[in-house]
């Protein structure tokens, strides 16, 4: 028998559903940019194999490379070195690591509902105990300080925060940012920030929390900011003290970062603004035509979003998310069901606009009228 932490272990029903996906199906539930990286980091990832790069690394990762984040992270915090990096098999291998490092047997890590799917397992497997906050469309899907409060006990190690977030969409103010931060000093605890999206606001701005929580723990990743989802790098930022511990579970994890991927994320970092804003302003367009999209469905609630690439909005019909999904893909569009990010996000959909501005146009013209039968 496999131990209980290992076998409780849930597949993602959003995989579940893609694969049951019909041939020509239009897939609104990418959680992926569909741009393909910028041409200079192909040519950096082949040169880098041409060169040789083809042997293991550092443990924390390539020093070039975590110097050059240091450097870009110098706009959150002056104080951040080459030391306070760690280069990871992307945020999920981040995230897990993390996990790992600061949560022993019986500590409590807080999670939000909905979230990201990843946080509850991590810390399960960890050996803590997940305790879900809840966000939710009536507070604009950030968290409410005052549930925070209420939910820490003298077990509570971290807060795993997302902003901007999976599913929601939802880009945290600076003074919910500081609310959750001040409870964190005060009752000292870690804050696990997982800001992949980082990149992508189109409306006020991106607030890390490590601008506010020494404690904080960044996890990060080129994932989505450079289209490089398969590549699988990213970041932890944190205490000199965390990355030592950090690049010890790495060790025994991963061994180290892949070498000519890192060279081609280096050469990456140096463009990544051109292409970034190249990104950012078809993601904002394409967002524009999906709210417009919605708002044209009477049975959708659908608030604005300010960032990474989600909307979740919130219908009047009495079926399950689950039930929902099922009938779009059967009417040849994909989407996530809100009930994949935990029990809060059941009475929602989460559409991804990773995709073109003619596929969300037909796709949402066939949510309209799916929605219309049930
Ligand atoms: C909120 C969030 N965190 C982390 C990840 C994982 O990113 P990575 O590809 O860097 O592992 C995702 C991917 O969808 C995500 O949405």
């Amino acid at each position: 028998m496999f131990p209980n932490r290992v076998a409780s272990l849930q597949f993602s029903g959003i995989r579940k559903l893609f694969e049951a996906a019909p041939p020509g199906a239009i897939n609104l539930g990418l959680g992926e940019p569909d741009m393909q990286p910028p041409k200079e980091m192909i040519e950096a990832f082949k040169d880098a194999l041409d060169r040789g790069m083809n042997k293991y690394g550092p443990s924390a990762g390539i020093p070039e490379l975590r110097k050059a984040i240091a450097e870009n992270l110098k706009s959150y915090r002056r104080d951040v070195l080459v030391e306070n990096i760690i280069i990871t098999a992307g945020a999920t291998e981040g995230m897990r690591i993390a996990c790992d490092t600061i949560l022993g047997k019986g500590d409590e890590a807080l999670i939000p509902n909905p979230g990201f799917i990843i946080y509850g397992p991590d810390v399960t497997l960890a050996g803590g105990t997940p305790v879900e906050y809840s966000l939710s469309q009536e507070n604009s899907f950030w968290p409410d300080p005052d549930e925070i409060q209420e939910l820490v006990t003298p077990n509570t190690k971290a807060i795993v925060i997302n902003s901007p977030s999976n599913p929601t969409g939802a880009v945290f103010p600076e003074h919910v940012v500081k609310a959750i931060c001040d409870i964190a000093s005060d009752r000292d605890l870690y804050i696990l920030s997982d800001e992949v999206y980082h990149s992508f606001v189109y409306e006020g701005k991106h607030v890390s929390f490590a601008r506010f929580h020494d404690d904080t723990i960044i996890v990060n990743s080129f994932s989505k900011s450079l289209a490089t989802t398969g590549w699988r790098i990213g970041y932890v930022a944190t205490s000199k003290e965390i990355v030592e511990q950090l690049a010890k579970v790495q060790y025994y994890t991963l061994a180290c970062p892949p070498t000519a991927t890192q060279h081609a994320v280096l050469a990456g970092m140096k463009i990544r603004k051109r292409f970034r804003e190249s990104m950012l302003s078809e993601f904002r367009t394409r967002r524009d035509l999906m709210m417009r999209k919605l708002s044209e469905i009477p049975s959708f609630r659908t608030p604005p979003v300010d960032g990474a690439f989600y909307v979740f909005p919130r219908y009047s019909q009495e079926t399950s998310s689950d039930e929902f999904a099922q009938r779009l893909l059967k009417a040849g569009v994909i989407c996530a069901p809100g009930s994949a990010f935990g029990t809060r996000g059941e009475g929602h959909l989460r559409f991804s606009y990773a995709n073109s501005q003619e596929n969300i146009e037909r796709g949402l013209e066939i949510v309209s009228e799916v929605a219309e039968t049930l």
